[in-house]
C-alpha cells in the first residue's frame, strides 16, 4: 500500500508529481521519491520519511527539470524504510526506473537468477528485482520497453501497480496493474497517473481505471496502447467522468483531516441518504436491493466481510439485520474468511464493506465468494474502486474523500446504508407494520441532525481528554448495538494515540478484564441502552467498587449513571438501534483530543496506511 504518481505531457513534471504525492501520502509515509527524465538522463531524488523531507531534498537539487516523471510514497513491505529502499528504483544500467505498489512474491527466485546473469542489487526491495528483470528481458529479447514489461510481468507472482520510464524512450511511461489500484488521467496532450484520482483532479476530469492484468503504454502526442498482460490482446478502456472536486479533499481550516471528517458526519450522512429516503411516500430506495429483491427475500443468511473499522460497522449490521429484518447474519474478518475454506453456496448473499474499496483481504474474499457462486453486494466509499467494480451490485456511501487514516465518517455512513438496508428488507418481508416502518424512517432522516448535536459536547470531551491523556491502558465497554462501538472506540484510541485499549461486551468484564481494574485504569462505558440499562448500571458499580475511573456515555436526561460515573458525556436520545450513531461520536473526539495532546501525528499514525492493499 504505497502511492504512485506519474506525468507525461508538456508541463514541468516535478511540481505535479510532488503535489500528487502529498495527496497520496495517506497510503504510506515511510519514504518518498521522484524520478524525472531531464533531457539526457533519468534523475532521482529520494528521502526516508514523509514527503516534507523529500521536499527539502528537492530544494537542493537542480537536475530535475523535465516533463516526464514518476513518484512514489512508500509503506514498507520488503526492506526497512530507508533511502536505499525508497522508490523509484533504478535498473543496473540506470536507464530504467520504476515505482511499484504491491509485493512480488517470487522476487527471491528471480533475484538469484539475475545474480547469475551478473546483476547486482543495492536495496532489499522486490521492486529493484522487478526493474532488473525488465531490463534483462529488454536486452536479451531485444524488445522495446512495453514488451519487456509485459514479458517480465508474466514471470512474476504477486500484486503490483507499476509505472516505468526508460532513458531510451523518454516519450513513454509504461504502467500495469494486478491487485493494486492504478488510474490514468487523460488531459489534452498530457497524461497523469495515480493510485487514485486525487493527484490530478485539478487537471482533468477524464479518468481510465486500469483493470487487473492490464498494461498501458502511454505515449506523448500519440494514442495510449492498452493490452492484456497475459496474451497481448488489445483493450478499449472506458473513459469515466470524475465528479470529485479539489475543495472536497482539503482541510478547510481544521487542524487535521480527522477532525474535519468527524465534523463532516452530519453532512456525509445526509449525502448518503439523499435520493434514498422519501418520507412522504414512505419509501426507501436502494437500487442494489430493488433490482435483486427476490435474492434478498429468499436469503437464508447474510455473511458480511470487512476489515478494521468497516468490520465494526458490519458487527452493528449483524444486530440490525437480525433484530430488524430477522435475517440470520454472520460477520467475518475478510482475512480469515479468504483462507478458511468457508461454506459458501450458490446465490448466498455476501455483503462486502470497505471505505477505500481497495483492501486486499476484502477484495480477495469477494473473489473467493464469487468463485463459489455467491452474490456480492459492495458497500464502498470510493467510486470506481476495485471492490465496487468487483461486486455484483451495491451502494456507495457518499461520505466524500476520507483522508485521515483513522476512519470516522466512512463508519457512520456505512452504518447509514446498512440501516436503510435492514429497514427496507424488514418492510419487504412484511415483518414490520407501516407505523413502525414510518417511525424508523423518520428517525433515520433525523440522524444527521442528532449527530450534529452530539458534536456539541466537544469542549467537554476535550476537558476529559486532558484528565486521561496519560493513561497507559483503557477499557471500553458496551452492550448490544453498542458492543461494536466499544470495539471501535478502542481501535480509534489505539491507532492514533498508541495507548493500549480493549473493547469488551460489558457483561464479559467479569470473565477476566475486571482483574485489570484499579485506580489507574479508566473505563469508558456506553450506557445509553434502554434494554439492559440496569445491567450496565451494575457493571459500572462493579468497576467503581474496585476504584476504577468511569467515563460514561449516556443519553441526555440520564439520572442514574450520572450519580455514579466520574465523568459523563451526554448524547441525543434516539431509538435503541440508532444509538451507535450517537455514541461513536464522543469516542472519536476523545481519541482525537488525546492524540493531539500527546503530540501524535493524528492523520498519519506510525506504521499505518489508509488503504491496506497488501496482505
Ligand atoms: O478501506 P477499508 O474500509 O476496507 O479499510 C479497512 C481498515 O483498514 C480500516 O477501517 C482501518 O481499520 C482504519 N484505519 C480504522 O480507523
Amino acid at each position: 500500500m504505497c502511492g504512485i504518481v506519474g506525468y507525461l505531457g508538456g508541463r514541468e513534471a516535478l511540481p505535479i508529481i510532488l503535489n500528487g504525492l502529498k495527496r497520496l501520502e495517506y497510503r504510506g509515509y515511510d519514504s518518498a521519491g521522484i524520478a524525472i527524465y531531464n533531457g539526457s538522463s533519468i534523475s532521482v531524488c529520494k528521502s526516508k520519511g514523509k514527503i516534507s523531507k523529500l521536499e527539502k531534498q528537492l530544494q537542493k537539487r537542480k537536475n530535475l527539470s523535465g516533463s516526464v516523471g514518476i513518484g512514489h510514497t512508500r509503506w514498507a513491505t520488503h526492506g526497512e524504510p530507508n533511502n536505499i529502499n525508497a522508490h523509484p528504483q533504478y535498473s543496473n544500467s540506470n536507464k530504467l526506473c520504476i515505482v511499484h505498489n504491491g509485493i512480488i512474491e517470487n522476487y527471491s527466485t528471480i533475484k538469484q537468477k539475475l545474480i547469475k546473469e551478473g546483476y547486482t542489487f543495492k536495496s532489499d526491495t522486490d521492486t529493484e528485482v522487478l526493474i532488473n528483470l525488465i531490463e534483462y528481458v529488454k536486452i536479451k529479447e531485444n524488445v522495446k520497453l512495453g514488451e519487456a514489461v509485459q514479458i517480465a510481468l508474466n514471470q512474476v507472482i504477486g500484486a503490483y501497480a507499476i509505472a516505468v520510464i526508460d532513458n531510451d524512450k523518454p516519450d513513454e511511461i509504461v504502467v500495469a496493474k494486478l491487485g493494486s489500484p492504478l488510474c490514468i488521467g487523460v488531459g489534452k496532450d498530457e497524461h497523469f497517473i495515480g493510485s487514485d484520482v486525487t493527484p490530478f483532479i485539478e487537471f482533468t476530469k477524464n479518468v481510465i481505471y486500469l483493470e487487473d492484468g492490464e498494461l498501458a503504454i502511454i505515449r506523448n502526442h500519440k494514442d495510449t496502447l492498452f493490452r492484456k498482460i497475459v496474451d497481448d490482446s488489445k483493450i478499449s478502456p472506458t473513459i469515466n467522468k470524475l465528479e470529485l472536486s479539489l475543495d472536497k479533499i482539503e482541510k478547510q481550516g481544521f487542524d487535521h483531516y480527522m477532525l474535519k471528517e468527524i465534523y463532516e458526519q452530519p453532512k456525509a450522512i445526509q449525502d448518503t441518504l439523499r435520493g434514498r429516503l422519501n418520507i412522504s411516500k414512505g419509501i426507501i430506495k436502494l437500487s442494489g436491493i430493488d433490482d435483486y429483491i427476490n435474492k434478498f427475500l429468499s436469503a437464508k443468511k447474510i455473511t458480511i466481510i470487512a476489515c478494521g473499522t468497516s468490520w465494526h460497522s458490519a458487527l452493528v449490521a449483524e444486530y440490525m439485520f437480525e433484530k430488524i429484518s430477522r435475517i440470520p447474519t454472520e460477520v467475518e474478518y475478510a482475512s480469515e474468511f479468504r483462507y478458511r475454506d468457508p461454506v459458501v453456496e450458490r446465490n448466498d448473499i455476501i455483503i462486502a464493506i470497505s471505505q477505500s474499496g481497495e483492501t486486499a483481504d476484502t477484495l480477495a474474499a469477494i473473489k473467493l465468494a464469487k468463485s463459489k457462486g455467491a452474490f456480492v453486494y459492495g458497500i464502498c466509499n470510493v467510486v470506481g474502486s476495485s471492490i465496487a467494480r468487483e461486486s455484483d451490485t451495491g451502494s456507495y456511501t457518499h461520505a466524500g474523500p476520507e483522508i485521515g487514516v483513522a476512519s470516522t465518517k466512512a463508519f457512520t455512513t456505512q452504518m447509514t446504508v446498512l440501516y436503510l438496508m435492514a429497514v427496507k428488507l424488514s418492510k419487504s418481508k412484511g415483518i414490520i407494520s407501516e407505523k413502525i416502518f414510518r417511525k424508523y424512517i423518520v428517525e433515520i432522516s433525523n440522524i444527521g441532525n442528532k449527530v450534529h448535536k452530539a458534536l456539541s459536547a466537544n469542549n467537554e470531551i476535550k476537558k476529559i481528554a486532558k484528565k486521561f491523556k496519560s493513561a497507559k491502558n483503557c477499557l471500553y465497554l458496551g452492550r448490544g448495538y453498542n458492543f461494536p462501538i466499544a470495539l471501535e472506540g478502542a481501535l480509534k484510541l489505539k491507532e492514533i494515540s498508541y495507548i493500549h485499549a480493549e473493547g469488551y461486551p460489558a457483561a464479559e468484564m467479569k470473565h477476566g478484564p475486571i482483574a485489570l481494574i484499579d485506580k489507574d485504569m479508566p473505563t469508558i462505558v456506553i450506557a445509553t441502552n434502554k434494554i439492559n440499562y440496569d445491567k450496565i448500571v451494575s457493571n459500572i458499580q462493579e468497576i467503581k467498587s474496585r476504584k476504577g475511573k468511569i467515563i460514561a456515555i449516556v443519553s441526555e436526561g440520564d439520572k442514574e449513571v450520572k450519580e455514579i460515573a466520574d465523568y459523563i458525556i451526554e448524547v441525543p436520545d434516539t431509538i435503541e438501534s440508532m444509538t451507535p450513531f450517537m455514541t461513536v461520536i464522543p469516542l472519536q473526539l476523545l481519541s482525537y483530543h488525546i492524540a493531539v495532546m500527546l503530540g501524535k501525528d493524528v492523520d498519519q499514525p506510525r506504521n499505518l496506511a489508509k488503504s491496506v492493499t497488501v496482505e
